[in-house]
């Protein structure tokens, strides 16, 4: 579903992706995990289109979209859930998820069809999208709820959920489950557990190796821009490479829930 070859990507002198190459077949839920620094956001960016890459190529179904406008990706099914937490204040938990069907809506801001009459029909397919992705995340309760209001674990399922309104075929989780602990953790994880049970393509990062092993099928490691392991999560953590360059070396800006 995704193929990645030979990426490539600096900032001045930062070779943020030096050349990373990788291939996530349908229906895989893939952990990118690594360091601070690593460039998984930086990948993340380029597969989206809000960054372009100086070489390489990225094929998504087969088709290269590597030189293509983010917008035209997202229409081809691609989503991400940003690492920082994007909602809009003083609008209600469904509105924000409405904002996600932006990747099929014929307009190309979806808030007209909040506005202007002639939108009402188009605004009723919306919400009717809409409640079924936040139904989806768990957050029927909290459709009127305004979005800020609701708990950080809550906030990042909305996040999700307005990702899954605009029907995503691969979704990319920036760093879903930081600042979560207990209960919030394991609800996320279980949301993650159910879409990949649906047969969701999912690229996850995550610093909590033991989040990563329980959900993820396989587990890509990045290292100042390269790849360094792969395999599954088993194979990972015995990889000698991963303990020295990651496991070993967890410092407490990378410890879960410091972010
Ligand atoms: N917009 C940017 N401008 C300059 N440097 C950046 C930018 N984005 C990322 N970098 C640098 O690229 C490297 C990879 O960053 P990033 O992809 O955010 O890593 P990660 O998400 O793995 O922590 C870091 O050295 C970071 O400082
Ligand atoms: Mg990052």
């Amino acid at each position: 579903m995704l193929q990645i070859d030979q990426l490539m990507r600096s900032f001045g002198k930062v070779r943020a992706v030096d050349g990373i190459s990788m291939s996530v077949p349908p229906g895989e839920l893939r952990a990118l995990i690594g360091p601070n620094g690593a460039g998984k956001s930086t990948l993340f960016s380029l597969v989206t289109g809000h960054l372009q890459p100086e070489q390489g190529t990225i094929a998504f179904d087969g088709r290269r979209i590597e030189r293509m406008r983010p917008a035209a990706r997202a229409r081809l099914g691609i989503a991400i859930t940003f690492q920082s937490v994007h909602l809009f204040q003083g609008m209600t938990s469904l509105e924000n998820v409405m904002v996600g069907a932006h990747s099929w809506t014929r307009h190309e801001f979806v808030e007209a069809a909040f506005r202007l009459p002639r939108h009402f029909r188009e605004e009723s397919r919306i919400r009717e999208r809409a409640r079924a992705a936040l139904a989806e995340a768990g957050l029927e309760r909290w459709a009127a709820t305004r979005a800020e209001s609701l708990p950080l674990g809550k906030q990042r399922a909305l996040q999700i959920a307005r990702a899954l309104c605009g029907n995503p075929r691969l979704l990319l989780l920036d760093e879903p489950a930081a600042g979560l602990r207990g209960e919030e953790r394991r609800e996320l994880g279980a949301l993650l557990a159910d879409l990949h049970a649906q047969g969701l393509t999912m690229l996850l990062v995550e610093h909590d190796i033991g989040f990563v092993c329980d959900v993820a099928d396989r587990v890509t490691v990045l290292d100042m821009g390269r790849v360094i392991a792969e395999g599954t999560p088993e194979q990972v953590r015995e990889d000698e490479a991963v303990v020295a360059a990651y496991l070993g070396s967890v410092t407490a800006d990378d410890a879960p829930g410091s972010r």
